[in-house]
């Protein structure tokens, strides 16, 4: 089993300043109606994990620039990030039309992310989709060489980029590479429905240390590259690959949140308009209990599962029909592909049938909401709610799992979870359940809403512990360190 790296720290592996390349942008400037300049932050875990960590750290941040008005305001691609106090730069690459739709809605979208989620039957290899891969990764390289100081580490984040290590060591053969793939890795009898598996893999093993969420991630990828490439060394006990003279560390490290800033925004936080604000319409006095889901409307997080849960409950429990209102964040998210468009639809329309099944006057069962909330609202929202539910089918590891708890400052609140997310290894005291299985997930609400109070402080405290076990800035220590292991 590859090694878990929390005893390997050495507090000062992490450089004074970090060059980050990802394909998202953790802010993006936006013209609206009337011409004037947005900034949005993005929705995802990886990047409302690592925008703090460049906060504090400083350095280069390397991304996609996908906002309409992100080059309008940057200097030779560069911004200084948060608008509001800047602390790193922002290296925007521009991407075309056609390299936006073969790159990230084809390649990483419609083959990588299905194939990693192990759902192949979504799997659309167009043959243009691998040529814009190669090309954008080449573009991130190019991209990388005018930021990096020679000596200067770069870390590579998650699927989009598995290829630019590569390209990047063909410049660099002395530098430090890294990189962190955010998603599952799938199984070598997954992996081997991927008709550039080698490609990929030669590619990440020109890093040094590749990080994965969970140790089973880490062996399986260890696996698969045993099985492709017979002139490799794996030992899998030591998580490392020797092939053509390089060696890769393969490490288990999992990614967590900025612990601190969520419990200080969920404790300054206005809940009770909160709560006005998202009800909206629907009865919003304190006697109402809130359930709580937070997601991006990708098909692999299970929400219809979730409703049909829901439902299910209020059908065998008419007691708690008007007992609790279940809020549905949802965001919108990389809908130029159509089972993205068909799963909001699918989403939005079961919960239109629930609401109308057991909706009443003066309660509305399903409260949905797309509407962009700030990191202070969001805090709130998890402070007002019960539960929350964290269901998905596949996910490496979900950090709405790991921010719930901590939000839940007043000292109650339940989490149920999918065993299948990443979050399931790492976090104790959950509810877990099956995210396929409709009657656990319904028992396992119904059981959240009724724990006794020991019951419920005590797996709270697990979580909270858990949790502040994995706090981001260790997560980047405990990745760099990993390069200086013996
Ligand atoms: O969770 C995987 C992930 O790629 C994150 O790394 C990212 O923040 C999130 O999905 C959002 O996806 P996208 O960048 O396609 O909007």
């Amino acid at each position: 089993m590859a090694p878990e790296l929390s005893e390997t720290v050495h507090g000062d592996a992490v450089p004074d300043s970090l060059v980050v390349v990802s394909n998202r942008e953790p802010y993006s400037h936006e013209r609206g109606d009337g011409g004037e300049i947005r900034v949005q932050s993005a929705a995802g875990g990886l990047t409302s994990a690592l925008d703090p960590v460049m906060q504090s750290q400083g350095g280069t941040w390397v991304a996609w620039g996908s906002g309409d008005a992100d080059m309008a305001v940057a200097d030779e691609g560069i911004v200084r990030v948060p608008p509001s106090d800047p602390a790193y730069d922002l290296k925007r690459v521009p991407l075309s039309e056609a390299a936006v739709q073969g790159y990230y809605y084809g390649y990483a979208n419609q083959v990588l992310w299905p194939l990693c989620h192990e759902d192949t039957g979504r799997m659309w290899a167009e043959p243009t989709y691998w040529e814009q891969y190669r090309a954008v990764n080449e573009q991130f390289a190019e991209a990388v060489d005018t930021v990096a100081d020679p000596g200067q580490p770069v870390w590579f984040q998650d699927y989009h980029l598995a290829l630019a290590p590569r390209l990047v060591r063909e410049r660099r053969p002395a530098a430090t590479l890294l990189q962190f793939w955010h998603i599952p890795w799938p199984a070598p009898s997954v992996f081997q429905h991927c008709p550039h598996s080698d490609a990929l893999l030669d590619g990440l093993l020109a890093c040094d240390v590749i990080g994965f969420h969970t140790a089973g991630y880490a062996e399986q990828f260890l696996h698969c590259v045993d099985n492709a490439f017979s002139a490799a060394t794996v030992d899998t006990d030591a998580g490392t690959v020797t092939r053509n003279d390089e060696l890769t560390r393969v490490v288990a490290n999992p990614l967590g949140i900025d612990v601190e800033g969520v419990r200080d925004r969920a404790r300054t936080a206005d809940v009770g308009s909160v709560r006005d604000t998202v009800l909206g319409g629907s009865r919003s006095d304190t006697s109402v209990r809130l359930a709580l889901g937070v997601e991006r409307l990708d098909y692999s997080k299970g929400i219809p599962e979730r409703i049909e849960a829901l439902a299910h409950l209020w059908d065998r429990r008419p007691d708690l029909r008007g007992e609790f209102t279940y809020v549905q964040k949802a965001s919108r998210t990389r809908e130029g592909i159509a089972a993205y468009r068909r799963y909001r639809t699918d989403v939005m329309e079961a919960v239109e049938r629930v609401n109308d099944r057991f909706g009443t006057d003066d309660w509305q069962p399903i409260v949905y909401t797309e509407a962009t909330l700030d990191n202070e609202t969001l805090a709130g929202l998890y402070r007002a709610a019960e539960v929350a539910l964290v269901t998905p089918h596949r996910d490496g590891m979900n950090l709405v799992a790991h921010e719930y708890p901590v939000a839940c400052v007043d000292g109650d609140g339940a989490l149920v979870l999918s065993e299948l997310a990443g979050a399931a290894t790492h976090l104790d005291g959950a509810l877990t359940i099956n995210p396929h299985d409709i009657e656990a997930i319904a028992d396992a609400i119904e059981r959240a809403l009724e724990l006794d109070e020991a019951d419920a402080s005590d797996r709270l405290s697990r979580l909270q512990h858990s949790v502040e076990a994995l706090d981001s800035a260790q997560w980047v220590a405990r990745q760099f360190s990993a390069g200086q292991s013996p």
